[in-house]
């Protein structure tokens, strides 16, 4: 497409964590979207962003996106506007006065609570308002979403995906297409209802798949393990007879060595800083111990499998990482990641990359690919379409079906 000297707006996903006095705790999201819009102001492009950040309700001034284009602008060195509204006059005249290569950050979309029902009728008006000539969706953590600034607003401006949303669709959906094998599954966090669907997908495609993390009490007790008083979900035994019903079919009786479950934990009375790491055997576990990690002798059986993995995809922290006696997993796994570069090493989104990030010196480095998305890696890699990407490619083909009329 014709970028150059154009008035483009990206969607970005700036939803960033912010700490309790209201600064960015993690800008990872902020980063990764820089490669397109350098690309773009190369092309001497006017830019203008839009962004959600959290979930107001209504106008909330403590969720604006004025830090997020402070730190925008910190990040690239350069002078960023802000805009304190998403459409209307006041952005229309400041858009109009920007120059090129500039960087307009508008105000918090989901101020408007048009945005959250895929509001036609707002989207044209962010269509106006800001006279952009192309849209660039580059929020890959938000493309799960059918918003405004997902879907509708492809409707009214020329649209294509941008440099992260790229490579985050590429290297996520290549590793669970076509993945260097063995293809090494890692699940954790806390509940198995959130992630049922990739459970399933990793049961037909991985060759090994570890559970660890809160959701490892669910599959022990399952199996019929006394886990004390660790939290379980115990709606999900249904949930567990069909995965270990397709996991048998696969694995036939050697399914404890596909679905790998811990056996050993490491537990505690209760959640406290001061109490120290407790590893027992899962016969040991007593009736008021609450399980907190994988134990020593299942991250060794871990790091085994990792080292022999083609391919690892990780999902869910492995222990409670908050306390560093219980991230002794989720660090062992991520050791073993950093030390063998030529696994294929991918990390889904949210707490995982959260975890991962703050462990490596290397800023995310170490790792194949570290998701910026947490519920849109989860659905890209349970198969799911994702509406922000499907509008654009409804996109496409419309410019496609014009052009191929013109020349008619
Ligand atoms: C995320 O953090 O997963 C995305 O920014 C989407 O946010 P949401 O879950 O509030 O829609």
């Amino acid at each position: 497409m014709p970028l150059d000297h154009q008035t483009v707006l990206v969607r970005a996903d700036y939803n960033v964590p912010l700490a309790s006095d209201g600064s960015i705790s993690d800008d990872l999201r902020i980063k990764a979207n820089l490669p397109t819009l350098q690309y773009l102001l190369e092309r001497g492009c006017k830019l203008v962003i839009i962004s959600h950040l959290g979930r107001p309700e209504g106008k909330d001034k403590s969720l604006s996106l004025e830090p997020v284009a402070q730190r925008l602008a910190e990040l690239l060195k350069r002078d960023i506007r802000f805009v304190d509204d998403t459409i209307g006059d006041k952005v229309y005249q400041a858009i109009k006065r920007a120059p090129k290569s500039s960087i307009t950050v508008l105000e918090n979309l989901r101020f408007y609570p048009e945005e959250e029902v895929d509001d036609h009728e707002f989207a044209q008006k962010i269509a106006k308002s800001t006279g952009a000539n192309y849209f660039v969706q580059d929020g890959f953590g938000v493309v799960h979403r059918a918003h405004a600034s997902t879907h509708a607003i492809t409707l009214f401006i020329p649209s294509v995906a941008g440099l992260l949303l790229e490579r985050e669709y590429d290297t996520i959906t290549s590793a669970m297409e076509a993945p260097k094998r063995p293809l090494v599954a890692v699940m954790g966090g806390a509940k198995v209802s959130d992630k049922i669907a990739v459970i399933e997908r990793f049961v037909k495609i991985a060759d090994k798949i570890i559970i660890g993390g809160a959701m490892a009490n669910t599959f022990l007790d399952y199996k019929g393990v006394s886990v004390g008083a660790s939290k379980i979900e115990s709606d999900q035994h249904e949930v567990l007879q069909r995965i270990y019903g397709a996991a048998s079919k696969k694995a036939g009786n050697k399914v404890d060595d596909f679905i790998i479950l811990p056996t050993d934990v490491a537990v505690a009375p209760s959640l406290s800083p001061d109490i120290s790491r407790h590893v027992v055997a899962l016969s040991n576990i007593k009736s008021d111990d609450i399980a907190l990690d994988i134990g020593d002798e299942s991250i060794e059986r871990m790091v085994r499998e990792v080292k022999s993995a083609g391919t690892v995809i990780w999902n869910g922290p492995l222990g409670y990482s908050e306390l560093p006696a219980y991230a002794h997993g989720s660090a062992r796994l991520a050791l073993a990641l950093a030390e063998q570069p030529e696994t294929t090493s991918i990390i889904g989104g949210g707490d995982t990359a959260d975890f991962v990030l703050k462990w490596d010196s290397n800023g995310g480095k170490s790792f194949t690919h570290v998701s910026t998305g947490g519920g849109a890696s989860l659905e890209l890699m349970a198969g799911d379409k994702l509406p922000g990407v499907e509008s654009l490619l409804d996109a496409r083909r419309q410019i496609e079906y014009t052009n191929s009329n013109k020349h008619k």
